[in-house]
């Protein structure tokens, strides 16, 4: 390697992490909420039905965030829309954490929810755009390294401020969402706009000037004439719409259909149940709950690292296959701990953990990459927020139908389920069949993956571009 691409290595290597400082914010203000939650709801004396409110008013902030914010994107820049984002949740981590009423608690949560909306595009976008095309998977899945850590650093700070004798010891959980807010608020000020975003703003100059501090030099012409001609063509396009023609149908089904798969294998429902399953592998109570967030949490931050260093190598199209595969595996591990008596509590631990391994390797870090690498550069902003927005909608559905699949399975099988008990309780099967439904989408996953995920690994992003312009198909490219 020349002295000047590792010297460039440098610089992206900084630019990423800071920008990926808005994983870190993702997952820690997703995360933090269950905990502090028990202590809300004795201070507000608020009902169940407030709890979900309050939980159900961050995503629908999110999802808001995500709809209203991908084409401003693509007009006011990469740049200022995480600054904003970056105010967002500095300034609404202060303001939950003062809540002083549960109206207050509410709002402040919806607009903290905006900004994990916004960034949950927004960074990932940014990153890809910046990066030398050789190492761009590996940059963009520090996004997704961010997202695990942040997961952990909202348990680990539920937990120091846990305190039964003060019912307010919510707030400080909810103010240390503030440092890496200013972090990223502070850090994004220094960083530069993405050379591709400045360039498809006719400023060339200030484009070719980013690029020749973060590209492999022997790509710069390319890339330069490449963005040359697709600003030349974009520019004869009819505006926004210009993301439903033809030639791009395949980059829509990508992004959504690799969130609808990200969400469907149940991911969140495995990480919310997995207190469950560790009581039932003969954990007490707290320790079951403690046990499983550190160790799911740390599993999972350790396996994206695995991640960063593979996705560039095998590439996508492998990692997807593998990843899925295993996921699948673990699903089937998983429905026959809960269906077959006596199958072993460690054995459902294992499956669990396996799991979270490979969703780590494959599905968590590919789906914000994916996203954010197969939309040409004057709509990348808006295709993006699409699939961010497919992201949060099919996390809220898979939440939401969870208990209710359980149930109708219970139904099926003529299982009564008591008042005031869930079906989990009374029958652990109904909840194994659910993890077969969602090893059954995996199994889908791969047969639709096949068709669809596109090697991007090692294409510069204005040959993605040319892809699909020539009617390439997602599993023809890099061939
Ligand atoms: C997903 C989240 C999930 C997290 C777990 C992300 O990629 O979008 O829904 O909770 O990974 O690590």
């Amino acid at each position: 390697m020349s002295s000047q691409s590792k010297y460039n290595k440098n610089v992206v290597i900084v630019i990423a992490s800071i920008a990926a400082t808005g994983g870190l914010l993702f997952g820690f203000d997703t995360g933090v909420i269950s905990g502090a939650i028990p202590f809300l709801q004795d201070y507000f004396v608020l009902s169940d039905s407030q709890v979900e409110n309050l939980t159900a008013l961050g995503l629908i902030g999110a999802v808001v965030g995500a709809l209203v914010t991908g084409r401003i994107t693509d007009y006011l820049g990469r740049k200022k829309v995480i600054l904003a984002s970056a105010f967002i949740f500095a300034t609404g981590a202060v303001w939950t954490g003062f809540a002083p009423t549960v109206t207050q608690l509410m709002i402040s949560r919806f607009y903290l929810g905006l900004a994990i909306g916004v960034s949950s595009f927004a960074v990932p976008l940014y990153i890809s755009e910046i990066s030398p095309t050789k190492i761009r998977g590996t940059l963009v899945s520090m996004f997704q390294l961010l997202i695990t850590v942040g997961i952990l650093v909202a348990y680990l700070s539920d937990n120091a401020f846990a305190d039964n004798n003060n019912l307010e010891c919510w707030r400080p959980m909810l103010w240390v969402g503030v440092a890496p807010a200013l972090i990223l608020f502070i850090g994004m000020f220094f960083l530069p706009e993405t050379p591709r975003w400045l360039m498809s703003k006719g400023r060339e100059e200030e484009g070719e000037a980013v690029l020749r501090r973060v590209e492999d030099p022997s790509l710069i012409d390319n890339s330069m004439a490449a963005m040359r001609r697709d600003i030349a063509i974009d520019r004869d396009q009819e505006g926004f719409r210009v993301i439903f023609k033809p030639w791009l149908r395949n980059a829509l089904i990508i992004a959504i259909g690799i969130m609808f798969f990200q969400q469907f294998v149940g991911i969140n429902t495995v990480i919310y149940y997995s207190p469950k399953i560790f009581l039932a592998a003969g954990f007490e109570g707290a320790e079951a709950a403690i046990a499983a967030s550190v160790i799911v949490g740390a599993v999972n931050v350790l396996f994206t690292i695995v991640s960063l260093f593979v996705i560039d190598r095998l590439g996508r199209r492998k990692l997807y296959f593998i990843g899925l595969s295993g996921i699948f595996v673990a699903l089937v591990g998983m429905g026959l701990g809960f269906i077959v008596p006596g199958a072993g509590k460690w054995f459902l631990v294992v499956s669990m953990l396996v799991y979270i391994a490979f969703f780590a390797i494959s599905l968590g870090p590919l789906g914000w990459l994916l996203i954010s690498e197969v939309f040409p550069t004057k709509v990348r902003g808006l295709g993006a927020s699409i699939g961010s927005l497919s992201n949060w909608g099919f996390n809220t559905l898979v939440v939401w139908t969870f208990y209710k699949m359980a149930s109708g399975i219970a139904h099926a099988k003529d299982v009564v389920v008591p008042a005031g008990k869930d079906v989990s309780e009374v029958c652990h099967s109904c909840v194994g069949g659910v993890f077969w439904i969602f090893g059954a989408v995996a199994l889908i996953g791969l047969v639709w993956g096949y068709f669809f995920i596109p090697e991007t690994k090692g294409v510069t992003l204005e040959k993605i571009e040319e892809h699909w312009r020539n009617g390439g198909k997602p599993r023809q490219l890099n061939k």
